[in-house]
């Protein structure tokens, strides 16, 4: 019977993107069935709401959601819908590879992954203003809430994943030089979880020196696993090392559900010109394919992108080509073996 899973197209190139990798998987022979609903401000507009009640309804029911980008609003508006989706179904492990697949960038064989714990930190979003002297906005305040339950089961997920892939290191970027507490808290569980992984070499670093390091020698990491901001900016910095936002996919994986979605955000700079680059949505939905026990139609689809990409014969215009999303997704389709 085949897997249903909600599609959450999104906003900007969302929609350009997941028809990208509807394409893909049906070629692939992934055995799914999509449920496509609304979120994000296409549903504000649409239906008045950012999270309506069927999409919500359509998750409960799949457990297992695909989902484009989602424009959320600076400042003032709606808070991000993909918080809450993590937040709903606590997602609390955001898996975040990273893997060189076009040659010549400033790194070959790139491959790391990052583990960013998704449900605490300071994306709680306990915040407030404090007023003074008649400015009702003088001050602002926010709360960084750190668990021991949430740093032991984030920290446990990452030595399980390192484990289960063969994968040698786990690194614990922290602050915890100056956030004492609530950083010191996560690094006292991080070395107690590590002595149950005596199989896995686990080092600590301080975030900062980690993304300089990142940048001179990525090669010296592995896994890395830490709190939701440091996780959220330096996810975007590793997919900097392998050519960008354009390749970075993401699975956001609870107890009893799990998102797909890439890194990367609605782009309304190149939205509705056809020329996204599909690619991080494309290996989410390998990741999600690997989630559901479907391997096979993933390593159809990892098989046929990279030979893609490698030929270079059809490169979106972020991989310096000239192929518009829909050459580039009918090249992928003819490639698969
Ligand atoms: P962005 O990731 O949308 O764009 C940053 C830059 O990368 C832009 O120049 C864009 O054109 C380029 N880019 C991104 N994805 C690309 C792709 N697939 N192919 C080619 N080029 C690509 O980040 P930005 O502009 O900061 O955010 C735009 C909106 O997206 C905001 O409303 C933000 O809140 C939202 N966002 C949503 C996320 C999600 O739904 N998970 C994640 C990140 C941002
Ligand atoms: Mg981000």
């Amino acid at each position: 019977m085949s897997r249903a899973v909600t599609l959450i197209p999104g906003d900007g190139i969302g929609p350009e993107v997941t028809d990208a990798t509807v394409t893909v998987l049906t070629a692939a022979g992934a055995d799914l069935e999509y449920d496509t609903q609304l979120a994000g401000l296409e549903a504000l507009k649409q239906l008045r709401n950012p999270l309506p009640k069927a999409t919500l309804d359509s998750a409960e029911r799949t457990r297992l959601i695909l989902k484009g980008p989602l424009t959320t609003p600076s400042g003032s508006g709606f808070r991000s819908i993909n918080v809450e989706l993590r937040k709903t179904y606590d997602l609390y492990a955001n898996v975040r590879p990273v893997r060189t697949i076009v040659p010549g960038g400033r790194y070959e064989d790139v491959d790391l992954v990052l583990i960013r714990e998704n449900t605490e930190g300071l994306y709680v979003g306990v915040e407030h203003y404090i007023g003074m002297h008649g400015d009702p906005r003088a001050a602002a305040e926010s709360v960084m809430i750190v668990t021991r339950f949430g740093a032991e089961r984030i920290l446990r997920y990452a030595f399980e994943y390192a484990r289960s892939r063969g994968r040698k290191k786990v690194t614990l970027a922290h602050k915890a030089n100056i956030l004492k507490y609530t950083q010191g808290l996560f690094l006292d569980v991080a070395r107690e979880v590590a002595k149950e992984y005596p199989d896995i070499v686990s080092e600590d670093r301080i975030i900062d020196a980690t993304a300089m390091q990142l940048v001179l020698d990525p090669g010296r990491f592995d896994v890395l696993v830490m709190e939701n901001m440091f996780g959220d900016i330096l996810s975007d910095l590793m997919a900097g090392l392998v050519g960008g936002l354009g390749f970075a996919p993401a699975g956001n994986i609870g107890e009893q559900a799990a998102m797909f979605e890439a890194v990367h955000g609605s782009a309304p700079d190149i939205a509705g010109k056809g020329v996204a680059n599909p690619t991080a949505l494309i290996l989410s939905a390998c990741l999600l394919l690997d989630h559901v026990a479907q391997p096979k139609p993933a390593e159809r689809i990892r098989r046929a992108l990279e030979r893609v990409v490698r030929e270079g014969v059809s490169r979106t215009a972020d991989m310096g080509g000239k192929a518009n999303t829909r050459d580039f997704t009918d090249a992928i389709v003819r490639a698969l073996e």
